[in-house]
């Protein structure tokens, strides 16, 4: 388990939100008021889109993933994740990463659509390596930046994320998913969390649920329900950013 990156003892003033769909960040774009960076510090032919804005005292800049260059679809995934990451941290030094994002929950470990969840832990489960410490690295298990006071004062739930490159989930996937722990799954949790704690960034996880996975919450296939909460609760996501960043204004790391 990876130390926690020792916290600055001045106001956080510059933070960078990662998303992997337009769907998920133009909802935040719009209600704190972000517009999009005419001079992107991201590598030229890149897709990813860098938006920026001041709120309160905070320097808020949320980066999306941007589109497939070949295909035109959202860039979701580990990959894409890890590398914009990457490389809005080396461009912008935050002093706190927020990944936000949609996740499918389990409703036996009380997950509902609807539910926003701040991450606990983060772990893969779709990189299954059976050798010795190599099956530790697959896992990849990493602890989100404890907020506890932002926890209590937002009455906000906690939960584990299993991150893995498939949207579906075969049985291999679900024990997987059990192993970890985890509540809610997502497709690029831990792989942000593996760039954060590289360059020692504290990175928190908020995630919303649009989707149950462990049998269905409606009589809709996964996907189906999916696309069908999308936009209610991405509305929902963005309310939540908004009030962590209202929470998170003033203070410094280790008051979170
Ligand atoms: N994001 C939203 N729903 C998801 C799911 N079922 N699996 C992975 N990521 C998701």
């Amino acid at each position: 388990m990876a130390a926690q990156p020792k916290p600055p003892k001045r106001p956080i003033c510059n933070i960078v939100i990662v998303v992997a769909m337009q769907t998920e960040a133009l909802p935040v774009v719009n209600r704190i008021h972000l517009t999009q960076d005419p001079h992107s510090p991201f590598p030229r032919g890149v897709p990813w889109v860098c938006y920026h804005g001041t709120y309160k005292d905070l320097n808020i800049h949320l980066v999306w993933a941007g589109t497939d260059p070949t295909l035109g679809v959202d860039s979701i995934g580990t990959i894409s994740s890890a590398l914009a990451t990457y490389a809005a941290i080396q461009a912008l030094q935050p002093d706190l990463i927020i990944n936000a994002g949609t996740a499918g929950g389990f409703k036996a470990k009380g997950a509902s659509v609807g539910d926003i969840f701040v991450v606990s832990d983060c772990a893969f489960h779709d990189r299954r390596i059976p050798i010795p410490v190599f099956d530790l690295y697959g896992v990849g298990s990493r602890k989100a930046f404890e907020t506890p006071n932002l926890v209590k004062e937002l009455n906000l739930k906690m939960a584990k994320l299993s991150t893995g490159d498939s949207f579906d989930m075969t049985q291999q996937d679900e024990s997987l998913i059990n192993a970890n722990d985890a509540t809610v799954v997502d497709m690029e949790g831990a792989a942000i969390a593996y760039v954060a704690d590289l360059l020692k960034v504290p990175a928190i996880f908020i995630k919303a649920v649009t989707n149950i996975v462990d049998g269905e919450s409606s009589d809709k296939p996964v996907a189906e329900e999916f696309l069908q909460n999308l936009a209610a609760v991405t509305a929902a996501l963005s309310l939540a950013v908004e009030q962590i960043i209202n929470f998170i204004n003033g203070k410094c790391v280790s008051e979170l």
